[in-house]
């Protein structure tokens, strides 16, 4: 059974086959409408945390290949607490034909997929977001038809997008370089596994956030606390402005560099309106990107 967990458990031809197919929906859809390849299949969605994108995005993204989806909010199946983690995975899987989950724990995401009959996809983790990273290569593709020898240079927190994005660089064959304050970078062991993946000097640590986009093709941001960090929002307000994407650090990189962002946005710390609204942004197709990018996941594992 294959699962969609983490970008390291396909291989590079695999993945950009799943952004040619992605280039393909999305254009289909624009132009009349995707024929519905996933006619009477279903897809469970399991969130133990919020969500516009993930949420809106796999809904739609079945209704338009002419499937079905379920939305399971937080407070209803208590993920390995009302129940354990494999009955709720074998339970499932004799309803639908997929399940997409959203946890804390990416153990949450793995003991699902163990355990399941049908594919598993991870609508993010504490530990990664592959779908994000995917919508995220996808809008990059589109902007520069390419993506080896790119730099994407990651400012702020390391957390679940960047660790992503990093198997993503090593995957497709761009670099990263992160720029993250003292205890907020990324951890060795991912680092490692993309030098592993990539065979190449994939990332590049430099503290310093104007050094970090001078050779800048992407300046990427994401929120400086997480879902589920909330008690450490105060602190982590202190030590992260120097890392904020303003429309100053946007004048250090070069003049054709685009600025991403997960989303969802806290304006006014981990970016300005002005670059958030400005036209290097590319904030909302790479949001647009995210039903793109998915709908070819969904159709690889479930048609
Ligand atoms: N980027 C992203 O995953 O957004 P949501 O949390 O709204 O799903
Ligand atoms: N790093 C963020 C991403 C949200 C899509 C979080 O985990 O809350």
């Amino acid at each position: 059974m294959r699962h969609f967990l983490d970008l390291a458990d396909w291989s590079s031809e695999e993945l950009m086959r799943l952004i040619d197919e992605a280039v393909f929906l999305k254009k289909e859809f624009r132009t009349g409408g995707n024929r519905p390849i996933l006619q009477g299949k279903s897809l469970a969605m399991v969130f133990q945390k919020p969500s516009l994108r993930t949420r809106v995005s796999f809904e739609m993204g079945m209704q338009q290949l002419g499937g079905y989806a379920l939305y399971i909010s937080p407070n209803e199946i208590g993920l390995g607490k009302r129940e354990s983690i494999a009955d709720v995975a074998r339970v499932l899987g004799g309803y639908v034909n997929g399940v997409m989950a959203r946890v804390f724990a990416h153990e949450h995401v793995t003991e699902l997929a163990k355990w399941s009959p049908v594919p598993i996809i991870n609508g993010l983790s504490d530990y990664n977001h592959p779908c994000q990273a995917m919508a995220d290569v996808l809008t990059i593709y589109e902007e520069f038809g390419q993506l080896r020898d790119l730099t994407v240079a990651y400012l702020g927190d390391s957390n679940n997008v960047t660790r992503s994005l990093l198997i993503a660089a090593a995957k497709f064959g761009f670099k990263m370089v992160v720029s993250s304050p003292e205890g907020y970078s990324l951890d060795q062991e991912v680092i490692a596994k993309a030098r592993g993946i990539a065979g190449y000097e994939v990332v590049q640590l430099i503290t310093d956030p104007q050094e970090a986009v001078r050779n800048a093709d992407v300046i990427y941001t994401d929120t400086w606390t997480s879902m589920g960090q909330e008690d450490e929002a105060e602190q982590r307000r202190k030590v992260f402005p120097p890392y904020q994407v303003n429309y100053p650090l946007l004048q250090m990189a070069p003049a054709h560099t685009i600025v991403m962002h997960c989303l969802p946005a806290h304006r006014g710390e981990e970016i300005t309106d002005s670059v958030a609204d400005g036209p290097q942004s590319r904030l909302f197709p790479q949001a647009e990107n995210r039903l793109h990018a998915q709908k070819a996941i969904l159709v690889q594992l479930l048609r």
